[in-house]
């Protein structure tokens, strides 16, 4: 949950689901019954961050989809419920523009168009994105996104949920020369991606291992693998800049706040005069704020949505805009 006042974030409310960690995934029932529990509270939590009251606040914006059912309509109902007791603008959001347009919050020098590439738990994209609302997808994952992949391997190694942060953090100190991982797609001569393969490679990698091994090999494995993914990642944006000719570049989405995939754009960036942009970690991973300032912008836009719509969890990025 969080507040925008022009363009600017005064609060950021994260609400970690931990719940979650000790299933190894996702429970859809559980995190629809998660949002109901927590969503007055930090909606007053971010309000107070914010130093505003509800009475202050001139629109409410929402994640209409992609996503869980289940979560997304417990969601929508609070906003519009909101909406309606304060006669507000309402608006639903798509959660992948938000996540490309959060670049903008903190980086003033960003201008269309830019090339973003989207990783997350449920996508990995590469976006050109020539102006607001007008977005192409260049190439996208044939099967698992980046994030999922990350967090299967996680799970195969017994590190909770989600995965991308323990992986990473054990990939600083592991040897990714150990393990020659596939990179997936890497000669297809396309833009898009493939991670089920390298998923595969490291479970077969694993199986074989007792206990024992494991634990001694899960340094090594963390970065053998994040090195499979941040390599099939980088290689294809570098293709992505030298097809458009466009040399702004950003990263969105959970899978963003990767260690080694920053530190490897910055060497491209250094390497090829790129422009890179990625937004503050805390507004990499799912977050209000990106939503109200997809919110704030799509208002200035002079858009806004009927309060008839409802949550579409399967919609895409090069999907019209919830307006009616
Ligand atoms: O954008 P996000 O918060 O939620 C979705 O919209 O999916 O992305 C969540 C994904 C998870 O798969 C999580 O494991 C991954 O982002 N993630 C990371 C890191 N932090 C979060 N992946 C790699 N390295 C990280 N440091
Ligand atoms: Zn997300």
């Amino acid at each position: 949950m969080g507040v925008v006042d022009d363009g600017k974030v005064l609060s950021n409310i994260i609400a970690s689901q931990q719940i979650h960690s000790e299933y190894g995934g996702v429970v859809p029932e559980m995190a629809s019954r998660e949002h109901e529990r927590i969503l007055a509270s930090i909606t007053t939590q971010a309000l107070e961050t914010a130093d505003r009251e509800l009475s202050d606040i001139d629109g409410i914006a929402v994640t209409a989809g992609p996503g869980l059912m289940g979560a997304l309509l417990i969601g929508m109902n609070f906003a519009k419920g909101l909406a309606l007791r304060y006669k507000l603008p309402f608006i639903g959001i798509n959660h992948i523009e938000a996540h490309l347009l959060a670049n903008f919050i903190d980086n003033d020098a960003l201008e269309y168009p830019f090339l973003c590439l989207l990783v997350s738990g449920g996508h990995t994209q590469i976006i050109q994105v020539n102006g607001y609302d007008d977005y192409h997808i260049l190439g996208t994952t044939i099967d698992d996104a980046a994030g999922e992949a990350f967090d299967k391997v996680a799970r195969l190694l017994g590190l909770g949920y989600p995965g991308g942060p323990p992986v990473d953090r054990f990939a600083r100190v592991g040897s990714a020369e150990r393990y020659d991982f596939p990179r997936g797609l890497s000669d297809s001569g396309d833009l898009n991606f493939s991670f089920s393969g390298l998923k595969t490679a490291v479970l077969y990698t694993i199986q074989p291992m007792d206990a024992e091994t494991r634990a001694k090999q899960t340094l090594d494995i963390c970065a053998s693998f994040q090195a499979a993914v941040v390599d099939t990642l980088t290689t294809k944006i570098r293709k992505a800049v030298e097809e458009t000719e466009i040399t702004a570049v950003t990263l969105a989405g959970g899978v963003a706040a990767n260690s080694q995939l920053r530190s490897t754009m910055d060497d491209l960036r250094d390497a090829f005069g790129l422009e890179l942009y990625y937004p503050d970690l805390s507004l990499c991973i799912d977050n209000g704020a990106m939503i109200a300032y997809a919110g704030w912008e799509g208002f200035r836009h002079g858009q806004s949505s009927s309060l008839d719509i409802t949550a579409m969890p399967r919609i895409s990025i090069s999907s019209p805009i919830f307006t009616s």
